[in-house]
């Protein structure tokens, strides 16, 4: 059974939606704590437009601050070819392009339509190209939109195909604000292994209708092995309405050991970097295994 790759994404999809600043030496803190637990990626930061995004304009202090491990791969999110110059010169391993799947909320997050992201990631690719860094692109609302509706797969098909076709090395399918359930993950998820077997799929879901693991649980059987989850549940996007947290990275990790489905990651270190969020972001988090514990935990029996 192949080892499952996970990319961490609490430092970018997590910080970005949070109401207060994150100072740089907090999330520095937390990346290289992230980065010793054996997880296979961290989504580190994005080089987007301070305005867009507040809370990671501090994107290069932060990638060069944090200690690069040889396992680990550092990836952060890049709308435009101004972001990737940036992301370049901070010697980045991935750089994760970011467009949506509907033209509408295309224009809310990026003020472009996915044509027109398109258009720019062509320029994008010119200028990674002998860099050595492995370009992704994520897509958006690749199961619904929470302003359009239905996103038939057959725009996705269309998407992934260009996409390729430009030259990404790997593509994302996200479910933005946790519209997709387990059935349609299976079917999208084992249509693009079938039709694209040499790209790699990641599946990133958000939990905030409560489908998150079931959904992860079905583009495992589907047959998909790369996965992003944020750290305590955290996240969202915030030009996304009702945008909630990701599946929680502990909880997906304890669901697939729990499996005997090898995740590469530390759990009990893991578990310990999610329990120093509450002070770090200010409030609860909505992960669960951190706060019951893992299956094997016992309790003593009451007296009779
Ligand atoms: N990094 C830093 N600054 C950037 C930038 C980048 N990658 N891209 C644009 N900017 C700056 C420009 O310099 C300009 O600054 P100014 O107003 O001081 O002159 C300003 O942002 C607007 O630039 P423009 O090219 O007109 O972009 P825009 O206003 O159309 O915004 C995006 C487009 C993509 C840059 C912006 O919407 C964005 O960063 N979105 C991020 C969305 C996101 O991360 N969502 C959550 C994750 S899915
Ligand atoms: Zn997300």
């Amino acid at each position: 059974m192949a080892r499952l790759q996970i990319n961490e994404v609490a430092p970018r999809d997590g910080l970005q939606i949070e109401a207060a600043f994150v100072p740089t030496a907090d999330k520095i803190r937390l990346i290289d704590a992230l980065s010793a637990t054996g997880l296979a990626r961290i989504e580190a930061t994005s080089f987007t437009s301070p305005k867009a995004i507040p809370q990671l304009k501090d994107a290069e202090e932060v990638v060069r601050g944090i200690l690069r491990r040889e396992a680990v791969g550092i990836t952060v999110l890049v709308p435009n070819l101004r972001g990737c110059e940036r992301a370049l010169s901070c010697q980045v391993d991935e750089i994760n392009l970011v467009m949506s799947s509907s033209d509408s909320h295309g224009l809310a997050n990026l003020r472009m339509t996915p044509t027109e992201s398109l258009e720019r990631f062509r320029t994008i690719l010119e200028s990674t190209a002998g860099s050595g860094v492995f370009v992704n692109a994520s897509l958006s609302t690749a199961f619904g939109c929470p302003f359009e509706g239905e996103v038939p797969p057959a725009r996705v098909y269309e998407l992934v195909g260009k996409l390729i076709a430009i030259g990404v090395d790997g593509i994302t399918l996200c479910d933005t604000t946790g519209m997709a359930n387990p059935a349609q993950v299976e079917k999208l998820c084992k249509d693009v292994l079938a039709r694209w077997p040499g790209t790699p799929f990641t599946l990133h879901f958000h939990n905030t209708r409560g489908m998150g693991l079931a959904n992860a649980l079905a583009a495992w059987q589907a047959g998909i092995t790369r996965f992003d989850a944020s750290l305590g549940g955290l996240g969202g996007c915030p030009y996304a309405p009702g945008a909630t947290g990701n599946v929680c990275t502990e909880d997906l990790v304890h669901m697939f050991e729990q499996m005997g489905v090898d995740t590469g990651v530390d759990l009990d270190a893991l578990l310990a970097v999610s329990a120093t969020l509450p002070t770090l972001v200010g409030h609860d988090t909505p992960g669960q295994v951190v706060k019951a514990g893992k299956a094997d935990r016992r309790y003593p029996m009451p007296r009779f």
